[in-house]
Protein backbone atom coordinates (compact mmCIF):
# COMPACT_ATOMS: atom_id res chain seq x y z
CA UNK A 1 0.00 0.00 0.00
CA UNK A 2 1.67 3.37 -0.51
CA UNK A 3 2.20 5.19 2.35
CA UNK A 4 0.36 8.45 2.62
CA UNK A 5 3.47 10.62 3.62
CA UNK A 6 6.44 9.77 2.31
CA UNK A 7 9.44 11.34 1.66
CA UNK A 8 10.67 11.94 -2.03
CA UNK A 9 13.89 13.79 -3.48
CA UNK A 10 15.90 13.69 -6.46
CA UNK A 11 18.48 11.28 -6.50
CA UNK A 12 16.29 8.71 -4.24
CA UNK A 13 16.01 5.77 -6.57
CA UNK A 14 19.60 5.62 -7.20
CA UNK A 15 20.70 5.97 -3.73
CA UNK A 16 17.98 3.07 -2.88
CA UNK A 17 20.02 0.87 -5.85
CA UNK A 18 23.42 1.77 -4.30
CA UNK A 19 22.53 -0.35 -1.79
CA UNK A 20 21.93 -3.17 -3.93
CA UNK A 21 25.05 -3.02 -5.85
CA UNK A 22 27.18 -5.56 -4.55
CA UNK A 23 30.87 -4.44 -3.82
CA UNK A 24 33.34 -5.24 -5.84
CA UNK A 25 36.33 -4.74 -3.06
CA UNK A 26 37.14 -6.79 0.11
CA UNK A 27 38.76 -5.97 3.78
CA UNK A 28 42.45 -6.47 3.44
CA UNK A 29 43.92 -7.10 6.73
CA UNK A 30 47.48 -5.02 7.81
CA UNK A 31 48.55 -7.16 10.70
CA UNK A 32 50.97 -3.82 11.71
CA UNK A 33 49.00 -1.55 11.94
CA UNK A 34 46.77 -3.84 14.58
CA UNK A 35 46.99 -4.35 18.01
CA UNK A 36 47.09 -8.09 18.70
CA UNK A 37 45.46 -9.27 15.36
CA UNK A 38 44.74 -12.34 16.52
CA UNK A 39 43.37 -12.61 20.41
CA UNK A 40 41.27 -9.44 19.60
CA UNK A 41 37.30 -9.16 18.91
CA UNK A 42 37.49 -5.62 17.64
CA UNK A 43 37.60 -4.52 14.20
CA UNK A 44 39.18 -0.97 12.86
CA UNK A 45 38.28 -0.60 9.75
CA UNK A 46 39.89 1.81 6.87
CA UNK A 47 37.63 2.98 3.78
CA UNK A 48 33.92 4.29 2.95
CA UNK A 49 31.24 2.92 5.15
CA UNK A 50 29.23 2.02 2.20
CA UNK A 51 31.72 -0.72 1.35
CA UNK A 52 32.33 -1.71 4.50
CA UNK A 53 28.76 -1.87 5.61
CA UNK A 54 28.04 -4.67 2.49
CA UNK A 55 31.23 -6.32 3.50
CA UNK A 56 29.66 -6.84 7.14
CA UNK A 57 26.97 -8.39 6.01
CA UNK A 58 28.56 -11.77 5.46
CA UNK A 59 29.66 -12.24 9.21
CA UNK A 60 27.82 -9.67 10.94
CA UNK A 61 24.03 -9.51 9.53
CA UNK A 62 21.64 -9.85 12.58
CA UNK A 63 24.58 -9.75 15.40
CA UNK A 64 25.18 -6.10 16.22
CA UNK A 65 22.99 -4.71 18.90
CA UNK A 66 24.07 -1.18 19.07
CA UNK A 67 24.72 1.09 16.03
CA UNK A 68 25.45 4.46 16.96
CA UNK A 69 26.67 6.98 14.36
CA UNK A 70 27.65 10.84 14.17
CA UNK A 71 26.88 11.39 10.40
CA UNK A 72 28.12 14.69 8.81
CA UNK A 73 25.27 16.84 9.75
CA UNK A 74 25.17 18.89 6.30
CA UNK A 75 26.06 22.34 7.70
CA UNK A 76 27.98 23.37 4.86
CA UNK A 77 30.97 22.95 6.10
CA UNK A 78 31.75 19.44 4.73
CA UNK A 79 30.24 19.86 1.48
CA UNK A 80 31.00 22.45 -1.48
CA UNK A 81 27.97 23.05 -3.17
CA UNK A 82 25.95 24.38 -0.13
CA UNK A 83 24.94 27.63 -2.32
CA UNK A 84 21.74 25.97 -3.30
CA UNK A 85 20.24 24.34 -0.22
CA UNK A 86 17.58 21.90 -2.13
CA UNK A 87 20.79 20.16 -3.67
CA UNK A 88 22.38 20.40 -0.11
CA UNK A 89 19.39 17.79 1.43
CA UNK A 90 19.44 15.43 -1.50
CA UNK A 91 22.69 14.87 -1.55
CA UNK A 92 22.68 14.30 2.46
CA UNK A 93 19.20 11.98 1.95
CA UNK A 94 21.10 9.84 -0.71
CA UNK A 95 24.18 9.71 1.05
CA UNK A 96 22.32 8.54 4.35
CA UNK A 97 19.76 5.99 2.98
CA UNK A 98 21.67 3.17 1.36
CA UNK A 99 23.86 3.23 4.35
CA UNK A 100 20.94 3.03 6.72
CA UNK A 101 19.51 0.22 4.84
CA UNK A 102 22.39 -1.63 5.04
CA UNK A 103 22.70 -0.72 8.62
CA UNK A 104 19.32 -1.87 9.61
CA UNK A 105 20.29 -6.04 8.36
CA UNK A 106 23.35 -5.88 10.65
CA UNK A 107 21.60 -5.23 13.86
CA UNK A 108 20.22 -8.02 16.00
CA UNK A 109 16.37 -8.42 16.51
CA UNK A 110 16.65 -6.78 19.83
CA UNK A 111 19.35 -3.99 18.70
CA UNK A 112 18.58 -0.58 18.17
CA UNK A 113 20.52 2.86 16.31
CA UNK A 114 21.12 5.82 17.61
CA UNK A 115 21.90 8.50 15.57
CA UNK A 116 23.67 12.20 16.38
CA UNK A 117 22.39 15.01 14.59
CA UNK A 118 22.20 18.99 14.40
CA UNK A 119 18.88 21.14 13.02
CA UNK A 120 19.96 21.09 9.44
CA UNK A 121 19.40 17.24 8.52
CA UNK A 122 16.96 16.64 12.44
CA UNK A 123 13.77 16.70 10.61
CA UNK A 124 14.91 14.49 7.28
CA UNK A 125 16.90 11.90 8.98
CA UNK A 126 13.61 11.16 11.46
CA UNK A 127 11.36 10.95 7.90
CA UNK A 128 13.84 8.59 6.68
CA UNK A 129 14.08 6.63 9.82
CA UNK A 130 10.58 5.95 9.84
CA UNK A 131 10.96 4.74 6.20
CA UNK A 132 14.07 2.71 6.69
CA UNK A 133 12.83 1.29 10.42
CA UNK A 134 9.75 2.11 10.74
CA UNK A 135 7.63 4.27 12.35
CA UNK A 136 6.78 1.68 15.18
CA UNK A 137 10.01 1.34 15.85
CA UNK A 138 10.86 5.26 16.61
CA UNK A 139 12.04 5.56 20.43
CA UNK A 140 13.37 8.63 21.27
CA UNK A 141 14.53 12.04 20.44
CA UNK A 142 16.99 13.05 22.95
CA UNK A 143 18.02 16.21 23.19
CA UNK A 144 21.72 16.62 24.28
CA UNK A 145 23.12 19.55 26.12
CA UNK A 146 26.08 19.97 24.26
CA UNK A 147 27.00 23.40 25.93
CA UNK A 148 26.08 25.76 28.83
CA UNK A 149 27.37 28.79 27.62
CA UNK A 150 25.41 31.25 25.92
CA UNK A 151 27.30 33.14 23.15
CA UNK A 152 27.59 36.67 23.71
CA UNK A 153 28.63 37.52 19.84
CA UNK A 154 25.49 36.64 18.14
CA UNK A 155 21.75 38.62 18.60
CA UNK A 156 20.32 35.07 17.42
CA UNK A 157 19.29 32.10 19.52
CA UNK A 158 22.29 30.51 20.89
CA UNK A 159 21.91 26.50 19.96
CA UNK A 160 22.87 24.70 23.19
CA UNK A 161 21.46 21.04 22.36
CA UNK A 162 21.64 18.55 19.68
CA UNK A 163 19.59 15.62 18.90
CA UNK A 164 20.34 11.77 19.36
CA UNK A 165 17.67 10.13 17.34
CA UNK A 166 16.81 6.05 18.74
CA UNK A 167 15.33 3.60 16.28
CA UNK A 168 14.78 -0.10 17.41
CA UNK A 169 15.20 -3.05 15.31
CA UNK A 170 11.56 -4.23 16.43
CA UNK A 171 9.01 -4.69 19.74
CA UNK A 172 12.27 -6.99 21.38
CA UNK A 173 13.98 -3.41 21.78
CA UNK A 174 14.18 -2.65 25.73
CA UNK A 175 16.36 0.58 26.85
CA UNK A 176 18.49 -0.70 29.86
CA UNK A 177 17.63 1.46 33.05
CA UNK A 178 20.27 4.01 34.42
CA UNK A 179 21.45 2.47 38.53
CA UNK A 180 19.69 4.27 41.30
CA UNK A 181 21.47 6.93 42.36
CA UNK A 182 21.68 7.92 46.05
CA UNK A 183 19.54 11.08 45.32
CA UNK A 184 16.89 9.40 44.24
CA UNK A 185 17.09 6.58 47.24
CA UNK A 186 16.86 9.94 49.28
CA UNK A 187 13.37 10.39 47.94
CA UNK A 188 12.02 7.78 49.47
CA UNK A 189 11.43 7.76 53.74
CA UNK A 190 9.68 5.56 56.46
CA UNK A 191 7.85 7.85 58.48
CA UNK A 192 5.17 4.93 59.50
CA UNK A 193 8.30 3.29 60.69
CA UNK A 194 6.51 0.27 57.87
CA UNK A 195 8.66 -3.59 58.16
CA UNK A 196 9.07 -3.49 54.17
CA UNK A 197 11.81 -0.45 54.38
CA UNK A 198 11.87 3.33 53.05
CA UNK A 199 8.83 4.03 50.53
CA UNK A 200 7.59 7.20 48.62
CA UNK A 201 3.49 8.19 48.10
CA UNK A 202 2.38 7.86 44.75
CA UNK A 203 -0.89 10.06 43.97
CA UNK A 204 -4.66 8.20 44.03
CA UNK A 205 -5.73 10.96 41.35
CA UNK A 206 -6.08 10.36 37.62
CA UNK A 207 -4.81 13.45 35.43
CA UNK A 208 -8.70 12.88 33.75
CA UNK A 209 -11.83 14.05 35.13
CA UNK A 210 -14.82 11.58 36.08
CA UNK A 211 -16.79 12.04 32.96
CA UNK A 212 -13.55 10.33 30.85
CA UNK A 213 -13.45 7.48 33.26
CA UNK A 214 -16.28 6.73 34.57
CA UNK A 215 -15.28 2.77 35.10
CA UNK A 216 -12.37 4.27 38.27
CA UNK A 217 -15.15 6.48 39.79
CA UNK A 218 -16.35 4.72 42.88
CA UNK A 219 -16.48 5.95 47.15
CA UNK A 220 -14.10 5.55 49.21
CA UNK A 221 -13.71 5.59 53.29
CA UNK A 222 -11.03 6.73 55.19
CA UNK A 223 -10.42 3.99 58.29
CA UNK A 224 -9.61 6.30 60.58
CA UNK A 225 -12.29 8.51 60.31
CA UNK A 226 -15.48 6.70 58.65
CA UNK A 227 -15.82 9.10 56.00
CA UNK A 228 -16.22 8.76 52.54
CA UNK A 229 -15.48 10.72 49.57
CA UNK A 230 -16.20 10.00 46.13
CA UNK A 231 -14.10 11.67 43.58
CA UNK A 232 -15.14 14.99 42.01
CA UNK A 233 -12.58 16.53 39.40
CA UNK A 234 -10.28 13.84 38.78
CA UNK A 235 -11.20 10.37 38.34
CA UNK A 236 -9.06 7.35 40.62
CA UNK A 237 -6.32 6.33 39.20
CA UNK A 238 -6.72 2.42 39.94
CA UNK A 239 -10.16 0.04 39.83
CA UNK A 240 -12.12 -0.93 43.21
CA UNK A 241 -11.17 -4.58 43.20
CA UNK A 242 -7.06 -2.74 43.11
CA UNK A 243 -7.68 -0.16 45.37
CA UNK A 244 -9.48 -2.87 47.61
CA UNK A 245 -6.38 -5.01 47.34
CA UNK A 246 -4.36 -2.23 48.25
CA UNK A 247 -6.41 -1.79 51.08
CA UNK A 248 -5.54 -5.37 52.44
CA UNK A 249 -2.08 -4.85 52.00
CA UNK A 250 -1.85 -2.21 53.60
CA UNK A 251 -0.74 0.06 50.78
CA UNK A 252 -2.80 2.96 51.30
CA UNK A 253 -1.47 6.32 53.24
CA UNK A 254 -3.50 8.28 54.86
CA UNK A 255 -1.37 11.21 55.72
CA UNK A 256 0.40 12.69 58.75
CA UNK A 257 -2.31 12.32 60.47
CA UNK A 258 -4.14 9.24 59.45
CA UNK A 259 -7.63 11.52 58.25
CA UNK A 260 -7.15 12.72 54.57
CA UNK A 261 -9.98 11.22 52.49
CA UNK A 262 -8.04 10.39 49.62
CA UNK A 263 -4.81 7.82 50.40
CA UNK A 264 -1.63 7.49 48.17
CA UNK A 265 -0.24 4.62 47.13
CA UNK A 266 2.54 3.18 49.20
CA UNK A 267 5.99 2.44 46.50
CA UNK A 268 9.02 0.76 48.25
CA UNK A 269 12.68 1.70 47.47
CA UNK A 270 12.71 -2.11 47.89
CA UNK A 271 10.74 -2.84 44.84
CA UNK A 272 12.34 -0.08 42.67
CA UNK A 273 14.39 -1.90 39.66
CA UNK A 274 16.35 1.48 38.42
CA UNK A 275 16.01 5.05 36.89
CA UNK A 276 14.03 4.93 33.33
CA UNK A 277 15.77 7.49 31.24
CA UNK A 278 14.23 10.64 29.84
CA UNK A 279 14.89 12.33 26.69
CA UNK A 280 17.11 15.29 27.67
CA UNK A 281 20.26 14.38 28.71
CA UNK A 282 21.78 17.01 30.74
CA UNK A 283 25.96 17.70 29.79
CA UNK A 284 26.27 17.48 33.92
CA UNK A 285 26.05 13.45 33.14
CA UNK A 286 26.25 12.99 29.32
CA UNK A 287 29.69 15.29 28.78
CA UNK A 288 29.23 18.95 27.05
CA UNK A 289 31.45 19.29 23.88
CA UNK A 290 34.72 21.11 25.69
CA UNK A 291 34.95 18.05 27.46
CA UNK A 292 35.00 15.88 24.01
CA UNK A 293 37.82 18.07 22.74
CA UNK A 294 39.86 17.47 26.32
CA UNK A 295 39.21 13.85 25.95
CA UNK A 296 40.24 13.58 22.82
CA UNK A 297 43.62 16.33 23.86
CA UNK A 298 44.24 14.14 26.46
CA UNK A 299 45.71 10.98 24.13
CA UNK A 300 46.59 13.50 21.17
CA UNK A 301 48.16 16.59 21.64
CA UNK A 302 46.91 19.60 20.09
CA UNK A 303 43.33 20.48 18.17
CA UNK A 304 43.28 17.48 15.77
CA UNK A 305 39.44 17.74 15.40
CA UNK A 306 36.89 19.55 15.73
CA UNK A 307 33.80 18.81 18.22
CA UNK A 308 34.83 14.90 18.73
CA UNK A 309 31.59 13.61 21.10
CA UNK A 310 32.67 13.07 24.43
CA UNK A 311 33.64 9.50 25.90
CA UNK A 312 30.85 10.24 28.57
CA UNK A 313 28.25 10.58 26.18
CA UNK A 314 29.24 7.36 24.48
CA UNK A 315 28.85 5.63 27.61
CA UNK A 316 25.54 6.74 28.59
CA UNK A 317 24.62 4.96 24.85
CA UNK A 318 26.45 2.01 25.82
CA UNK A 319 24.80 2.06 29.27
CA UNK A 320 21.11 2.02 27.75
CA UNK A 321 21.45 0.07 24.92
CA UNK A 322 24.24 -2.89 25.47
CA UNK A 323 24.51 -5.66 27.70
CA UNK A 324 28.01 -6.80 28.67
CA UNK A 325 29.10 -9.33 25.44
CA UNK A 326 27.12 -6.81 22.22
CA UNK A 327 28.99 -6.19 19.73
CA UNK A 328 28.78 -2.43 18.72
CA UNK A 329 29.01 -0.46 15.33
CA UNK A 330 29.86 3.11 14.70
CA UNK A 331 30.59 4.03 10.85
CA UNK A 332 31.11 7.32 10.74
CA UNK A 333 33.85 6.48 13.79
CA UNK A 334 35.80 10.13 13.22
CA UNK A 335 37.97 10.15 16.29
CA UNK A 336 37.00 7.00 17.91
CA UNK A 337 35.52 7.86 20.62
CA UNK A 338 32.87 5.55 20.74
CA UNK A 339 35.46 2.71 20.18
CA UNK A 340 37.24 4.08 23.30
CA UNK A 341 34.23 4.24 25.32
CA UNK A 342 33.53 0.51 25.22
CA UNK A 343 36.76 -0.61 26.04
CA UNK A 344 36.34 1.78 28.87
CA UNK A 345 33.22 0.65 29.90
CA UNK A 346 34.88 -3.30 29.37
CA UNK A 347 37.53 -2.83 31.82
CA UNK A 348 35.27 -1.15 34.55
CA UNK A 349 32.32 -3.85 34.01
CA UNK A 350 34.53 -6.62 33.40
CA UNK A 351 32.77 -6.99 29.75
CA UNK A 352 33.48 -8.22 26.60
CA UNK A 353 31.75 -5.75 24.20
CA UNK A 354 32.92 -5.74 20.66
CA UNK A 355 33.54 -2.48 18.89
CA UNK A 356 33.76 -2.18 15.22
CA UNK A 357 34.47 1.18 14.13
CA UNK A 358 34.77 2.49 10.03
CA UNK A 359 36.39 5.24 9.13
CA UNK A 360 37.07 6.86 5.48
CA UNK A 361 40.66 7.69 5.04
CA UNK A 362 39.71 11.66 4.57
CA UNK A 363 42.86 13.32 4.32
CA UNK A 364 43.90 16.00 6.87
CA UNK A 365 44.42 19.51 5.35
CA UNK A 366 48.59 20.59 5.14
CA UNK A 367 48.35 23.30 7.34
CA UNK A 368 45.79 21.12 9.67
CA UNK A 369 47.17 20.99 13.41
CA UNK A 370 46.77 17.18 12.48
CA UNK A 371 48.97 17.22 9.75
CA UNK A 372 51.46 19.16 11.68
CA UNK A 373 51.43 15.71 14.39
CA UNK A 374 51.95 13.68 11.58
CA UNK A 375 48.30 12.73 10.45
CA UNK A 376 47.66 12.18 6.90
CA UNK A 377 44.51 11.15 7.22
CA UNK A 378 41.12 11.14 9.60
CA UNK A 379 41.90 7.23 9.52
CA UNK A 380 44.86 8.16 10.97
CA UNK A 381 43.79 9.77 14.08
CA UNK A 382 40.81 7.45 14.81
CA UNK A 383 43.56 4.36 14.82
CA UNK A 384 45.94 5.73 17.06
CA UNK A 385 43.01 7.39 19.20
CA UNK A 386 41.83 3.87 20.06
CA UNK A 387 45.98 2.26 20.20
CA UNK A 388 46.24 5.08 22.78
CA UNK A 389 43.05 4.81 25.21
CA UNK A 390 44.12 0.94 24.91
CA UNK A 391 47.31 1.67 25.95
CA UNK A 392 46.08 4.01 28.72
CA UNK A 393 43.60 1.47 29.95
CA UNK A 394 45.29 -1.03 32.54
CA UNK A 395 47.09 1.70 34.12
CA UNK A 396 44.19 4.24 34.36
CA UNK A 397 42.24 2.81 37.39
CA UNK A 398 41.06 -0.56 38.72
CA UNK A 399 39.70 -2.82 36.10
CA UNK A 400 37.24 -4.93 37.16
CA UNK A 401 38.57 -8.45 38.02
CA UNK A 402 36.89 -10.58 35.30
CA UNK A 403 37.89 -7.93 32.44
CA UNK A 404 39.52 -9.85 29.60
CA UNK A 405 41.93 -6.91 28.97
CA UNK A 406 41.20 -7.05 24.96
CA UNK A 407 42.00 -3.49 23.98
CA UNK A 408 43.34 -4.45 20.77
CA UNK A 409 41.78 -4.56 16.91
CA UNK A 410 42.24 -5.68 13.91
CA UNK A 411 43.34 -3.32 11.31
CA UNK A 412 41.24 -3.81 8.36
CA UNK A 413 41.18 -2.09 4.51
CA UNK A 414 38.50 -1.59 2.08
CA UNK A 415 40.64 -2.35 -1.03
C1 LIG B 1 30.94 14.13 12.81
S1 LIG B 1 32.32 13.16 12.49
C2 LIG B 1 32.26 11.91 13.74
C3 LIG B 1 32.92 12.30 15.02
C4 LIG B 1 32.99 11.21 16.06
N1 LIG B 1 31.70 10.91 16.63
C5 LIG B 1 33.96 11.56 17.16
O1 LIG B 1 33.55 11.62 18.34
O2 LIG B 1 35.14 11.77 16.85
C6 LIG B 1 31.87 12.30 11.02
C7 LIG B 1 32.98 11.44 10.43
O3 LIG B 1 32.46 10.64 9.37
C8 LIG B 1 33.48 10.49 8.40
N2 LIG B 1 32.87 10.07 7.14
C9 LIG B 1 32.17 10.83 6.26
N3 LIG B 1 31.77 10.10 5.20
C10 LIG B 1 32.21 8.84 5.42
C11 LIG B 1 32.13 7.62 4.68
N4 LIG B 1 31.50 7.57 3.50
N5 LIG B 1 32.69 6.51 5.19
C12 LIG B 1 33.34 6.55 6.39
N6 LIG B 1 33.46 7.68 7.12
C13 LIG B 1 32.91 8.80 6.65
C14 LIG B 1 34.16 11.84 8.36
O4 LIG B 1 35.46 11.72 7.86
C15 LIG B 1 34.10 12.27 9.82
O5 LIG B 1 35.32 11.91 10.46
Amino acid sequence: MEKLVQLHWPGKQAAADAAHAPSTKTLQPDRPASVGFDATRNLFIEGDNLDALKLLQASFAGQVKLIYIDPPYNTGHEYVYNDDFGRRHADWLSMMYPRLKLARELLTADGAIFVSIGLTEHAHLIQLLCEVMGEANFRADIVWQKRYTRSNNTRDFTTVVEHIVVFAKSAAFTVNLLPRTAAADARYANPDNDPRGPWKPASFLNPLPPAQRPNLCYPITNPNTGWVTWPTTHAWRRAQAEYERLAEDGLLYWGTDGRSPVPSVKMFLSEVRGLTPTDFWSHEYAGHTDEGTRDLAALIDGKVFNNPKPVKLMKRVLQHATGPSSVVLDFFAGTGTMAQAVLEMNAADGGSRAFIAVQLPERCHPRSAAYKQGFTTIADICAERIRRAGAALPSAGPAHPSWDGDVGFRFLQVG
